[in-house]
């Protein structure tokens, strides 16, 4: 995808960095997204808001393909981003969401060990050279986690003994390596 904002050669305009067109989202026979379009501009915020079960994931998850995930999910419509249709066949997913990020309600980790789930992005990314580097980051990350977490909450006596523990769910059974 493009790094320069894009321009609309005709009007001369900029064009925006999220837009989509009557999107449509099914699970099976569930019509979950009728018919939505938006435009989203380059470094603003937006927020979806409304009921629980209104779509807004749904949509969400359009915008790095993460419904593609979902055996019963179609998607329709048009999404670009950067002026690119990211459902084109030659876009690959993967690539896709590394640049479109997401940060969800709850920690979903890999069922891997925490070891792996730290190193992932960084291994996914080319970020570390050597099995050092990596170790590093990951103790690096562990720390700041660990850190973070006591200064907004103060430490319990079990996070005291295992920084790690500070995740929730899963995350705390994940067995370090
Ligand atoms: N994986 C799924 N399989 C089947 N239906 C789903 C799935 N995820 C969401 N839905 C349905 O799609 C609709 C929108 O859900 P969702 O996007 O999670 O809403 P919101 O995030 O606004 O609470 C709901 O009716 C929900 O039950
Ligand atoms: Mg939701």
């Amino acid at each position: 995808m493009n790094e320069m904002p894009v321009v609309d050669a005709e009007a001369g305009t900029l064009l925006p960095k999220i837009s989509a067109s009557k999107v449509q989202v099914f699970y099976g026979e569930t019509h979950a997204i009728k018919d939505v379009d938006l435009k989203i501009a380059d470094r603003t915020v937006t927020a979806f808001i409304g009921p629980s079960g209104c779509g807004k994931s749904t949509f969400l998850r359009c915008l790095n393909r993460m419904n593609d995930t979902i055996d019963i999910c179609r998607v329709r419509g048009d999404i670009r981003i950067d002026g690119e249709d990211i459902y084109d066949p030659k876009v690959d997913p993967v690539q896709l969401r590394a640049k479109v990020g997401m940060v969800f309600q709850k920690p979903n980790p890999f069922p891997k060990s925490i070891y792996d789930n730290i190193a992932y992005g960084p291994r996914i990314h080319g970020l570390s050279r050597s099995k050092g580097d990596l170790d590093e980051i990951v103790a690096n990350s562990l720390q700041k986690a660990a850190s973070t977490r006591r200064s907004r909450t103060g430490s319990t006596s079990r996070e005291r003994a295992c920084p790690a523990a500070s995740n929730s769910g899963c995350a705390s059974r994940a067995p370090l390596r």
